[in-house]
């Protein structure tokens, strides 16, 4: 399968990266082709509301997002990190989510759903530094609209709350070994 990771997150070594890198780890790479993206060393502008993708399904706009646009095409899982920023998803993951558009409009508009070989799933890896679960329940609003518009219908959350030193996640038992037990599964089944 192709596996496609988003990390979300500027920490290098932080909670995110942590526990993407657990993540990574999980992943059988001799059955899997992982392909990953630190969207925080990536240039994308965000989407300027242009209506260029609404008949086209193509986005006029052309940087970093034309490397992610045929890795989401092509993708069988797909695994999205961020840290929780103001109840929400980070900017650098958001930016990446609105560029996602094309995807939107060729789905809801065209009808034409990504048409996967097999049923696409995905797994939404959250860390906030607050223990309300509001940030979480937002955040997850935002990757479901994302998931669904990219034809990944069915997605996993785990989210860990109260976590705000840089590798503080390290200290949350069982926490790294969750995820790299949830990437597992997801790559295999
Ligand atoms: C700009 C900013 C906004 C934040 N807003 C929230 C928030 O609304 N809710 C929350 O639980 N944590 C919030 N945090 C804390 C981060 O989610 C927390 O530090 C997290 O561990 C960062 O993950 P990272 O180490 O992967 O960067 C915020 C942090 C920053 C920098």
């Amino acid at each position: 399968m192709r596996i496609l990771v988003f990390n979300g997150s500027p920490r290098i070594g932080g909670n995110t990266d942590l526990l993407v890198q657990s993540a990574l780890k999980g992943i059988d790479r001799q059955a899997n082709r992982v392909e990953y993206f630190r969207l925080n060393d990536m240039d994308i502008k965000p989407c300027q509301n242009c209506g260029g993708c609404t008949d086209t399904r193509v986005c006029v706009i052309k940087d970093k997002m034309q490397q992610i646009y045929p890795a989401i095409r092509k993708a069988d899982r797909v695994i999205l990190a961020s840290p929780i920023y103001f109840s929400g998803l980070s900017a650098q993951t958001k930016i990446m989510v609105d560029r996602c558009q094309p995807f939107w409009c060729e789905k809801y508009l065209h009808n034409m759903p990504i048409a996967g070989k097999i049923h696409r799933k995905g797994l939404l890896i959250l860390v906030g530094g607050m223990k309300r679960q509001i940030g979480a329940d937002c955040s997850n609003a935002t990757a479901t609209a994302f998931f669904r518009s990219i034809s990944v219908e069915e997605h996993r959350m785990l989210a860990y709350l109260g976590i705000d030193t840089r590798a503080g996640v390290k200290d949350r038992p069982g926490a790294l070994e969750e995820v790299f037990e949830a990437a597992r599964i997801l790559s295999t089944a």
